[in-house]
């Protein structure tokens, strides 16, 4: 343990017992999720944010549905908070308008959408995963490959839902990583994995000087030429397709980013990354690593607790939300000095650990 992991985990606050009722929202989790997806396709958060303190009658009116499927989806989002009811009328929770305010309920629903249509089914395969100590939610997917990104080639409408949604979970947290990376001093980046550019585009915004290649499966870079020129920034951002691990890195970057990108792998796989992000880079290039991290306490958080559970099902043979520490180790495995952490301070357990060459 490092001395920071065991400051924390002498900080750590005693813990409330289980009760009754958190043992009902577990037993029944599988319905809350339902309940949460079911007002967001069936558009009753937007109603409900449009014209609060509908009645229920107004609301099966306006949702479309009939008295009975109205009042069961009532009972459940108003039992779980997601909805309010005083006197007979029905109003969104604070927080839930709160998302439309800022402008963020869109990435709430793209979100859902994902555990909904990506995860669910294949996450019953959990226990099974555990046992084989393997991925075996991936046969669900249909298509070619040992991994969640190869078998999405087969299937172009999973694929688009995939990258948007990807895109929507990045939106959330990456304030984090552009808050937290220091580019300082640095000319071009590499985004291992890049996705649909969605990272390489807030960077680039925040720090204007900076240029970034997106590295990424031949679907994934399609997407992102097409976002990386609506934000007009095709004269910063250029794409590569190729494969992270069998192809050699473009070269000419001086910094090297590994965001959402380090959960998907095994161990091994990971240093290897690392191993040809440092051969990549010349003497005082920088590594970036960010994404959700669990605690070296084991008992958290809840967040990277519970998505781990789709990691251990579903894209990767051996992907996991690895803690801090972890990270750190490999960094320094890899070659990579002053290694430092950077936790965001959002409601999500997402931070940056950075290494120098
Ligand atoms: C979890 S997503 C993260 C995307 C992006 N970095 C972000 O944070 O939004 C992982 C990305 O790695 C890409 N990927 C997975 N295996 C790959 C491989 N062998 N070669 C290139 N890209 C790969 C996927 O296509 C996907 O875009």
């Amino acid at each position: 343990m490092t001395i920071t992991e065991t400051a924390t985990a002498a900080a750590t606050p005693p813990r409330t017992p289980l009760s009754r009722q958190d043992l009902v929202g577990t037993l029944f989790g599988a319905a809350a999720f339902q309940a949460l997806s079911a007002g967001c396709e069936l558009g009753l958060f937007t109603l409900l944010n449009e014209r609060p303190g509908l009645s229920e009658d107004e609301v099966a009116a306006g949702l479309g549905l009939r008295p009975r499927p109205t009042r069961i989806l009532l009972l459940a989002t108003t039992a779980l908070r997601l909805t309010e009811l005083d006197g007979g009328r029905y109003r969104n929770a604070e927080l839930i308008d709160a998302h439309f305010a800022d402008g963020t309920w869109e990435i709430i629903t793209d979100m859902t959408a994902f555990e909904a249509h990506i995860v669910y089914a294949a996450q019953a395969d959990f226990t099974e995963a555990l046992r084989a100590d393997t991925n075996v939610g991936l046969r669900r997917f249909e298509g070619e490959g040992e991994d969640l990104y190869h078998r999405l080639a087969a299937r172009p409408d999973l694929e688009r839902l995939f990258y948007r949604c990807m895109r929507s979970w990045s939106r959330l947290s990456n304030p984090i990583l552009v808050d937290k990376a220091d580019l300082t001093g640095v000319r071009r980046v590499l985004d291992v994995g890049g996705g649909d550019g969605v990272n390489a585009i807030a960077l680039a915004r925040a720090n204007p000087g900076v240029e970034f290649t997106v590295l990424d499966l031949p679907g994934a870079v399609a997407i992102a030429e097409r976002k990386i020129a609506e934000a007009g920034l095709a004269d910063r951002i250029t794409v590569a397709a190729g494969d992270i691990f069998d192809d050699d890195y473009p070269r000419g970057h001086d910094c090297v980013l590994f965001a959402n990108q380090l959960v998907i792998w095994s161990a091994e796989q990971n240093l290897r990354l690392l191993g040809k992000a440092h051969r990549a880079l010349a003497d005082g290039g920088r590594v970036l690593v960010f994404n959700a991290m669990a605690d070296a306490t084991k008992d958290g958080p809840l967040y990277a607790a519970l998505d781990n559970l789709y990691f251990a099902t579903i894209p990767a043979a051996q992907s996991t939300l690895y803690d801090w520490g972890t990270y750190e180790r490999w960094l320094a495995e890899a070659g990579f000095s002053r290694v430092m952490r950077s936790p965001g301070e959002g409601w999500t357990p997402h931070g940056v650990i950075s290494g120098v060459k």
